[in-house]
């Protein structure tokens, strides 16, 4: 088996120049072929809430799916890192229900990481968790929790006073202890900017080619939900189109008494 992924190994992917891969997954099945494969990083992210159980964004994923979630996928996984993502309102309310909730990751579910969105204001909670023994991924920009704030899923950081927010919430949340940080939905120029300014890994998604790794939603890149697609997907495979055209085949070959066949009989 190839070497387990670890936290200090993602921090010292950075040092060497090399870029780290993360991928979300929500289920055993997924999981396997995702770590099989060699992605670095599982994320279980909350947007569990969009892509699995169809809802218009991440706000009503509770702590409990997310322990469900994480646990199913850390079963699947050998070589690659687990992280949980916190999802809203598990960590925002104070430090000891974050802490706790963080810790239930870990204790439950078998992550060894978890993620929480939020920078300059999230940075003692950050420390609290880090300082219980627990990696934090930090998560910056546009941050999907605050959609409504943000007045839709806007691209952060075009206008110069979001630009210094953004880089301050960075360095907050390196500040803080986390181990890398997810920079999201913000211009290429800023997301180069943060990951030359922090020590720790920058995992892009909709940053550019800067960062040090680049992130994806499983369900986007394999082309397996269309509701809504974002101009920084890239569709690596046609994954509806395959189960429609398989589950069309069943459908006509049992209408047509073609399925099942003898071999698929018992005597
Ligand atoms: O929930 C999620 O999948 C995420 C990634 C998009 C980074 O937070």
């Amino acid at each position: 088996m190839a070497e387990k992924v670890t936290v200090p190994g993602i921090v010292k992917m950075k040092r060497e120049g090399k870029k780290i891969t993360c991928l979300t997954a929500y289920d055993y099945s997924l999981a396997r072929i995702l770590d099989d494969a060699g992605v670095d990083v599982i994320l279980v992210g909350d947007s569990v809430g969009s892509v699995v159980q169809g809802q218009p964004n991440t706000l009503a994923v509770t702590m409990d799916e997310m322990i469900y979630h994480t646990r199913i996928v850390a079963r699947g996984c050998k070589r690659a890192l687990v992280v949980g993502d916190m999802p809203f309102l598990s960590f925002q309310v104070g430090r000891e229900q974050a802490l706790r909730n963080a810790g239930r990751f870990l204790q439950e579910a078998g992550a060894e990481a978890i993620k929480l969105e939020g920078g300059v204001s999230m940075s003692d909670t950050i420390a609290a968790i880090v300082n219980a023994g627990i990696p934090v991924m930090g998560h910056v920009g546009l941050t999907p929790q605050s959609v409504h704030q943000f007045g839709g899923y806007k691209i952060q950081g075009r206008e110069k006073g979001q630009h210094e927010i953004i880089m301050r919430d960075a360095l907050a949340v390196q500040e803080a202890g986390a181990f890398a940080i997810v920079v999201e939905g913000v211009p290429t120029a800023l997301a180069k900017e943060i990951t030359e300014r922090i020590s720790i890994p920058t995992i892009g998604i909709g940053a550019g080619i800067h960062c040090d790794g680049q992130v994806l939603v499983l369900h986007d890149m394999l082309g397996l939900f269309d509701d809504f697609t974002p101009k920084f997907v890239k569709r690596y495979a046609d994954i509806k189109g395959s189960v429609a055209a398989a589950v069309k085949d069943f459908v006509e070959e049992v209408r047509e008494r073609k399925f099942p066949g003898e071999e698929h009989s018992f005597k």
